[in-house]
């Protein structure tokens, strides 16, 4: 009786496969210990308040290795916790087979752009990789975050903008991704 029960449920209620699906972003700059690890941290802190952890992978990378293991430069750290932000990452180099399990890659700026492009041929990236500001409500056409590593504090805080209000429209369309998985 039960496994009649069972299997009445299973063909007229299948289990919602958009429970299960999950969608996955990495950012992308040079070093990963400034930019990339920035917007990790401040998409992370985005995509807990609207409580879709379970659903929205977060991670960084850089096109280098220099800083592989390292944590996110001191700069950096300061502004991300004079805006509530901890930053928790650990400098990683990026691999092309990393894009297999990426719904969405984003890089910092044209030369990350260029290095990633290079690790895959051109069709398989066209839905995935993507500069990050191409989704800043206020790019003006100016596409790039600015490296901010050999600058004053100041770079510190235009980047943290640029990041903050890009954000939003980042998970915007990951959950449009998420939508269609589903
Ligand atoms: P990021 O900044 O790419 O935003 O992490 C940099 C960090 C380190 C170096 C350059 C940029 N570096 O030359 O070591």
């Amino acid at each position: 009786m039960v496994q009649i029960f069972c299997a009445y449920l299973k063909r007229n209620y299948p289990v919602n496969q958009h429970m299960n699906s999950t969608v996955e972003v990495c950012f992308v700059c040079l070093g990963n210990i400034c930019r990339s690890p920035l917007a990790q941290g401040v998409f992370e802190a985005l995509v807990k308040k609207e409580g879709l952890q379970d659903r929205i992978k977060t991670s960084s990378a850089g096109v280098s290795g220099w800083h592989a293991g390292s944590p996110p430069d001191v700069r950096m750290q300061q502004t991300a916790r004079s805006h509530g932000i901890q930053l928790n990452s650990r400098g990683r180099q990026f691999q092309a087979s990393d894009f297999q399990q990426m719904d969405l890659v984003l890089a910092m700026d044209h030369s990350n752009l260029d290095a990633l492009q290079q690790m895959r041929p051109e069709p398989e990236l066209q839905d995935k990789l993507f500069l990050f500001r191409s989704f800043d409500p206020k790019n003006d056409g100016d596409l790039e975050v600015p490296d901010p590593y050999y600058g004053g504090d100041k770079g510190f805080e235009t980047v943290y903008q640029m990041v903050e209000r890009t954000c939003p429209k980042v998970l915007q369309h990951l959950q449009t991704k998420l939508a269609k998985k589903a």
